[in-house]
């Protein structure tokens, strides 16, 4: 497990709060001053993304998104534990965008998998539809919230979302309803914006988290899942070290 470390500029504690995110916090003596911001609502993000969806697949081309995700993806479980269970196995990506994080999992398995993406914004949608049925992918997207699935307890042998949880106010809960959707034995996959210059960009413009590798860790343990571990994500261009990827086994 890679750790980095906290210069001491970036917020040293986990999200607490269910409708602020905290950028910034100081302690004078015995106070503690905290300076949180407000996350976009679910309409607002969704909104958002649906007017950027036409330049996302620009984005993720420049960023290089697919060929990030293949490195921790393969340092993952993934692969062993979707060739276990073998073609009838059912992948969920969360926030799908473009289908980035599924074609990149699509690229290094052996065997054919059936991928099913959700996402809040209904345009990001029709691009995740075009590009992952024209990358070969058997896909199945659907508009709907991480924060409430509509999928049945157990549904999934792997549950991953990249870029997603570090818009959520609460992103523990996301994970939590991830949690609940995968199979004992599958994996959890998640990729969030760390701490970074370009990771601040992202936080002005979005209103995002940066999640620090010890945060990251901390959710998948309170989470009751086991064989932990997280990888920087080297994206391309001049974001750099911009992202870092966590996974977990959901125990038997
Ligand atoms: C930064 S993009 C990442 C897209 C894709 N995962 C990738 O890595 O290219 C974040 C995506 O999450 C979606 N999203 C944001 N909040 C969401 C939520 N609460 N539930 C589902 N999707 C959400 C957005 O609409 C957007 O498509």
């Amino acid at each position: 497990m890679t750790q980095f470390e906290n210069k001491g500029l970036l917020p040293p504690h986990a999200p607490v709060m269910e409708e602020a995110i905290l950028m910034a916090s100081r302690r004078i003596g015995s106070w503690e001053i905290l300076l949180n911001r407000r996350p976009l609502s679910s309409a607002d993000l969704a909104n958002r993304y649906d007017a950027v969806s036409g330049r996302w697949e620009r984005m993720a081309g420049r960023f290089q998104l697919e060929a990030a995700y293949q490195e921790p993806l393969l340092s993952s479980q993934i692969a062993t534990v979707l060739g276990q269970v073998g073609p009838q196995a059912l992948v969920l990506d969360c926030g799908v965008g473009s289908g980035s994080l599924s074609i990149a999992l699509d690229s290094i398995l052996m065997d054919r998998v059936t991928f099913h993406g959700i996402d809040t914004s209904a345009k990001m949608l029709v691009q995740a539809r075009s590009k992952m049925h024209a990358a070969g992918l058997r896909a199945h997207c659907r508009q709907a919230d991480v924060l409430s699935l509509p999928y049945d307890d157990q549904s999934f042998d792997v549950v991953m979302a990249a870029h997603v949880l570090e818009h959520l106010p609460d992103p523990k809960r996301a994970l939590r309803e991830m949690v609940r959707v995968l199979k004992p034995g599958g994996v959890v996959f998640v990729c969030v914006t760390r701490p970074s210059l370009f990771g601040a960009l992202i936080q002005l413009k979005w209103r995002t988290w940066a999640v620090t590798e010890k945060q990251g860790v901390s959710w998948l343990r309170d989470c009751q899942l086991a064989d932990v571990g997280c990888q920087p994500v080297h994206l391309g261009s001049c974001a750099g070290v911009a992202s870092t990827a966590f996974w977990a086994l959901r125990p038997k």
